[in-house]
């Protein structure tokens, strides 16, 4: 049987992917630079013919956000070598804003692509995910009670990663999603000030947003790690939300799966309850 490709396998929403696919039956392949099935790493094109081998659909992500200045690397690269390794199925997670933003984002090369690949593909533009709170970025802000983000009262139609996952395992395994672009989205926006209300609710502590001013935050974030290209770049997309820049309530996932999207209520009541935003120390 042909394999179905899941880069990024082991994040948050390609460990959802295999997830749903092995439970179908499906021959499933992840890959990422480590822990995945195959190392894959798209910064370097010598290990792409290893994990193309034998692939009839691939879920691709360009984890990085970044444009590559070489064309035979990154997503671009990477889509014209599994063109031509027989892959005739690409389902790409891109981002909300990608179609208006065009070259100035990283992820529109991709999107370029995968669209003139010539094979059928499916683009999925989610908003921002729900599991940013639990998996990823804003958990330690929860965990200490304050999460400090440039986002005012701005609001945002939070995704959550499980719907990601349904859709792409639909786009993955079904015709009728080629040729289509996903504008994926929760049912309504969400202020982070809500947000976190919520959540300190569903854990039963106080969790408190609190707005600070953009450069601060890039300060932080460079201080703390973040690549500063990287942390200028999710400020800017931050400070858009504070502005009424958010994007609006889509239709994407009723749309691909005749449903509607899960609600980030629902969201953080099943988080809640695997104890993750539990401080370490605290039962
Ligand atoms: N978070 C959000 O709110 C949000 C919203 C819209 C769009 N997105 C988009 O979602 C994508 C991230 O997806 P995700 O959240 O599912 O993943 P993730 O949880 O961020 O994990 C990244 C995955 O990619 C792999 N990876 C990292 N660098 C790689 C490389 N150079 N080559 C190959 N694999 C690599 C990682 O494994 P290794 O480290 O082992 O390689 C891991 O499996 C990004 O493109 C982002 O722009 C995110």
């Amino acid at each position: 049987m042909k394999n179905i490709l899941i880069l990024g396998g082991t994040g948050k929403t390609g460990r959802r992917i295999v997830r749903r696919l092995e439970a179908a039956g499906r021959t499933v392949r992840t890959a990422s630079r480590a822990g995945g099935d195959v190392r894959l790493d798209l910064d370097d094109p010598s290990t792409w013919a290893p994990a193309l081998d034998g692939v009839a659909a691939a879920y691709i992500l360009e984890p990085n956000r970044r444009s590559s200045a070489d064309p035979r690397a990154g997503v671009p690269g990477f889509v014209t070598r599994a063109v031509a390794a027989g892959v005739g199925r690409l389902v790409l997670l891109s981002a909300h804003g990608v179609g208006e933003a065009g070259e100035a984002n990283p992820l529109w090369a991709a999107e370029q692509a995968v669209r003139g690949s010539g094979v059928d593909w499916t683009i999925l533009r989610p908003d921002w995910f729900s599991q940013n709170f639990s998996e990823s970025f804003w958990l330690p802000g929860i965990l200490d009670g304050t999460l400090a983000l440039p986002t005012g009262d701005g609001r945002t139609p939070f995704i959550d990663a499980e719907d990601i996952a349904d859709v792409a395992v639909a786009a993955l395994t079904e015709d009728r999603h080629s040729g289509r672009i996903y504008p994926l989205t929760g049912p309504r926006a969400i202020s982070f000030g809500e947000a976190a209300e919520l959540i300190g609710d569903a854990a039963g502590r106080t969790v408190r947003h609190l707005d600070i001013d953009p450069a601060v935050f890039v300060e932080r974030s460079v201080a703390g790690g973040v690549p500063a290209g990287m942390a200028r770049l999710l400020t800017g997309l931050l400070v858009a939300i504070r502005d009424g820049g958010n994007s609006p309530v889509s239709d994407g996932v009723e749309q691909a799966l005749g449903r509607p999207p899960r609600r980030f209520e629902d969201y953080v009541t099943e988080t809640a309850a695997t104890g993750v935003w539990n401080p370490p120390g605290t039962d």
